[in-house]
């Protein structure tokens, strides 16, 4: 593993191995490992918990971190990426890179002789995924059999979490609003793992289908960063599927509640479903630190 950039680039033994690190690191709380070693966050986009949870995790490591938004390093528009990647190479350890484009992200990947990770994209968000994981085995332990539905908008989110949980056998239920399900290519990824891992993939426009066996439901922002200009339309198209009482009434079980934040209350979900004792929302957002943790062990120790 050189760099990590999407859950499809991992096998599931290495999803299993990264979870089982985070899981030491968050239990034993290991000596500093990273000492000398960078950490630069390059971001396009705004974020409260990668870069908090990325620049506290590397220096409870022992490693420092340093912030560069557009501003400063206006990746592609100020001097290519190629360029960007390599002067960074030459100074830190390590690239974490929030983008648009998740080529953009390959971009530096090809062309950093350090390894980049992911920080979301607008095509997928591995290292919430991770941690989204980390919380279901957390809560449910066995997660072979287990069905995580997602209700909402099939995005950057939604598609890690399709091929993270059909890797580990989980069953995957999304619904969305006809328009904005997931890209094909990221269901022929999930069927593929799905037919491999026993799990079923199951897209559907209707949310309390979704919902009905689910052990978890998950939702997630409708515009997306970079959508603001959609907000109402998507407001509009997505109306039938928030997270709420009369949703999770369709569901056989108590689901747990997820939501990788931040969250619109009134919008993707209701404040009292947000709010309830089946919410996992904060341990979602902690276990972000360490899931990132391992991401960076690995990375930068090995095995
Ligand atoms: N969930 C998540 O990635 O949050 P930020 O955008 O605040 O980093
Ligand atoms: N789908 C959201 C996730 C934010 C963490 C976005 O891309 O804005």
């Amino acid at each position: 593993m050189r760099d990590f950039l999407s859950i499809a680039d991992l096998t599931r033994n290495d999803l299993e191995l990264l979870l089982q690190r985070a899981r030491d690191i968050k239990r034993d709380n290991p000596m500093p490992s990273l000492a000398g070693k960078h950490l630069a966050l390059v971001f396009q986009k705004p974020s409260l918990r990668t870069r908090v949870s990325f620049e506290v995790g590397m220096r409870q490591l022992g490693g420092e971190a340093l912030y560069l938004t557009s501003a400063e390093v206006g990746m592609g528009v100020r001097e290519p990426i190629k360029d960007v990647a390599r002067v960074l190479s030459r100074y830190v350890d390590v690239i974490a890179a929030r983008t648009f484009a998740q080529t953009d992200i390959e971009e530096l990947a090809e062309h950093a002789s350090v390894p980049v990770i992911n920080a979301l994209s607008d095509d997928e968000h591995p290292c919430q995924a991770l941690a989204d994981l980390l919380t279901l085995q957390e809560k449910l332990e066995d997660l072979r059999g287990v069905t995580l539905a997602y209700v909402g908008d099939g995005n950057n989110v939604a598609a890690s979490l399709a091929l993270g949980a059909s890797l580990l056998g989980m069953s995957f239920h999304i619904a969305t609003p006809p328009g904005y399900e997931l890209a094909a290519h990221f269901i022929r990824l999930a069927s593929e793992n799905a037919a491999q891992s026993g799990a079923q993939l199951l897209q559907t426009n209707d949310p309390c289908e979704a919902v009905a066996n689910a052990d978890a439901v998950y939702t997630d922002v409708w515009a997306s960063m970079g959508q603001e200009s959609e907000r109402e339309t998507r407001r509009a198209a997505f109306q039938a599927y928030q997270i709420n009482a009369d949703l999770l009434s369709h569901a056989r079980r108590r689901p747990l509640i997820m939501h990788d934040l931040p969250a619109h209350r009134g919008e993707e979900i209701t404040d009292d479903v947000f709010e309830s004792d089946r919410s996992v929302i904060f341990d979602q957002a902690e276990n972000r630190l360490h899931a990132q943790k391992a991401v960076l062990h690995r990375l930068l120790v090995g095995a």
